[in-house]
Order: C-alpha cells, then structure tokens, then sequence
C-alpha cells in the first residue's frame, strides 16, 4: 500500500443523505411511474446508484449512527490491486469484470464441500444490512453499510470437520480481466484467512452490496469479506474460494511484508504499522482526526477471542 493519500476533504452537504438509499423503495416506485406517465423505457432495475437494488430482511447499525460515507467515496476509493495501485483507476478499471456466471467453490476440511453458483448461494441466507466502521491500515476509515449474510451460516452448512482450525479465502486469477495480475505487485491470487472462532463470529459477513444494491465490481463484487474489527486489507474481494484448513493460511500481505502484515490485522491503537501510527484515523470526509478505537469499537463482540494473547507479537 504504497500511498495514504485520502481525497480532497467534502462537506456535509455533499454526504449522501440515508433517506437516499434508506427510501430506495418508495424512490423506485416514484421512478417507474414517472417513467410510466412520461412512456419513456423504466428504469426499473437499478437503484439510485446505478446498481441492482437487494432486499433485506432486516437492518442493523454496528457504527452508532456515525455518518455513513458518501457513496462516491466509497464507490471510487478503492484498493484492488488486481486493477490497480492507483485508487482512482479501480472502478474505470474493474467495470467490464464479468461477475456471472461465478462459481464459488467451498471445499477442505469439511463434509460438504460444494460448487455454488454465485446466485444459487445468495439464495440460500436472507440478507441483512449492517453498518459498519471500516478502517485502513493506512489510516483512513469509512462508515459504509454493507448488504451480506453470515458466513456464519454458510460454515454450518458446510460441516467443518475437526481439524478445521483456520479458513482461507483466494480471490479469481484472471490476468487477461485483472491487468493489475500481470505484473507482481502482490503475489496472486490475492489469499486471505480467518481463524475458525473468527470466522464464525457473528460480525464476520460475506457481502454481496452495500448501499442497498449489488456491489459495484471496484468492491468486490460479486462476492466479499467483511470482517470490521480488523483492519481492510482483509476483507478479500471477488472470491471464488473458501477453503477450510489446519494450518494458518500465509495470506498475500504476510508474503508482501511479514514486519508489516500479521496474519491476525485486528484494529489496535497501541500497536503501530512500521510506516504508519494507528492511534488515529481521518474519515473520508471529516476535517480532524478521530481516535481509532481498540477492534475499531467491537471489542465488546470481539475481544475475548483474543483472551490470553500478546497482541503486539500477534499482530
Ligand atoms: N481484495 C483483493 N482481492 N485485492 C485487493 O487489492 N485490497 C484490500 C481489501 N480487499 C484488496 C482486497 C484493501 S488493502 C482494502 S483497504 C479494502 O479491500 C478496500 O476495500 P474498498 O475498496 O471496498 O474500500
């Protein structure tokens, strides 16, 4: 993560208001009959976004009605070093990524393993919306609210066997899609991991939209991890694996910087990346910066995963 270069700051009249997305329904309603009355083609199928609209079965805000960010931010912000090393070419970049059909393969050290097709799997668990804090080991964070279910759920599923101890996650390899994959900024495919406990942990969601439509391709789509606790370059994009293992997983960053990236990367103002302090944060949009909270404001689901450990050798 070469830059920690956050954009220009925004005002709050440019964050876009909840009712926004909150009211996507009775918006989309407003706009077909529009589009009805005036005979023009509806635009039925997308939502204020641009994107496919989800329903939710429920609603659930983990960030204590902190602003959520300004979608543009959070749309065109990003880092997928699959596209780019440059976050303002990611979403131009990504956009003719082919995100169906997908097939999502869970297999290891469990007793069912399977090749889900990407919207057999979206079928299977009701989606929620959560609201989460996201912080960046380069020291910027967001407030964004993410569309997922349980991995939870998906685990059960699958039946861990015993010795399942650790889940790995591995992103497409596609070079001919992912011109960032032609060259070796990182070693490919992106691989990710989750202690079992961790993984299971009702926190931990498997995101498939945020902003109450599918996720744009420069987030993950169709397919990501969302782990708020721990800081963002886990929440591994466009997976097309879950592996289930005994050993704990050597992810991309442990092989890119084993005195930089820990396998654990849990939210913690009291230990310090080599390059960057931790003890504050600056919100994409906010002027001052704020204090970075211990598991970035979860350690009450979280903490006691960690009881015991020197969390400054397990970083
Ligand atoms: N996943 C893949 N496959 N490739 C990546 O380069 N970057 C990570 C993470 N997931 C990355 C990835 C990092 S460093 C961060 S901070 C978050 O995605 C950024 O997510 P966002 O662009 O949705 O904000």
């Amino acid at each position: 993560m070469p830059s920690n270069k956050v954009p220009d700051d925004i005002n709050a009249s440019e964050i876009t208001p909840k009712e926004v997305y909150l009211n996507r329904r009775e918006f989309m309603a407003a706009s077909a009959m529009a589009a009805a009355s005036a005979a023009i083609p509806s635009l039925s199928e997308a939502g204020p976004h641009g994107g496919t609209p989800l329903k939710t079965a429920k609603r659930v805000d983990y960030a204590a009605s902190e602003a959520t960010t300004n979608y543009e931010n959070a749309a065109g912000y990003n880092n997928f070093y699959e596209f780019s090393t440059n976050k303002e070419d990611v979403a131009v970049l990504s956009k003719g990524l082919r995100t169906r059909p997908w097939t999502v393969t869970i297999e290891g050290l469990i007793n069912k393993p399977k090749a889900y097709d990407i919207d057999e799997l979206i079928k299977l668990f009701p989606l929620e919306e959560r609201i989460y804090r996201l912080r960046c080991v380069e020291g910027w964070s967001m407030v964004i609210p993410w569309v997922g279910f349980p991995l939870e759920a998906l685990i059960r599923r699958s039946e861990p066997k015993t010795g399942a101890k650790f889940v790995e996650f591995t992103t497409l390899l596609d070079p001919a899609q992912m011109p960032g994959q032609r060259r070796e900024v990182l070693h490919w495919p992106y691989v990710e991991g989750l202690r079992l406990d961790e993984a299971i942990n009702p926190l931990t969601i498997l995101s498939v939209g945020m902003y109450g439509e599918v996720l744009p391709n420069q987030n993950g789509a169709p397919l990501r991890l969302v782990v708020p606790w721990k800081y963002g370059f886990k929440y591994i994009k466009s997976i097309v694996k879950i592996r289930f293992v005994e050993q704990m997983p050597v992810t991309s960053w442990m092989k890119a910087g084993p005195l930089e990236y820990g396998f654990y990367a849990n939210v913690n103002p009291e230990v310090d990346h080599p390059r960057w302090s931790q003890a504050k944060e600056r919100r994409i949009g906010e002027f001052l910066k704020r204090k970075t909270l211990m598991f970035n404001g979860y350690a009450e689901q979280v903490a006691a995963l960690y009881a015991g450990m020197d969390l400054r050798r397990f970083f």
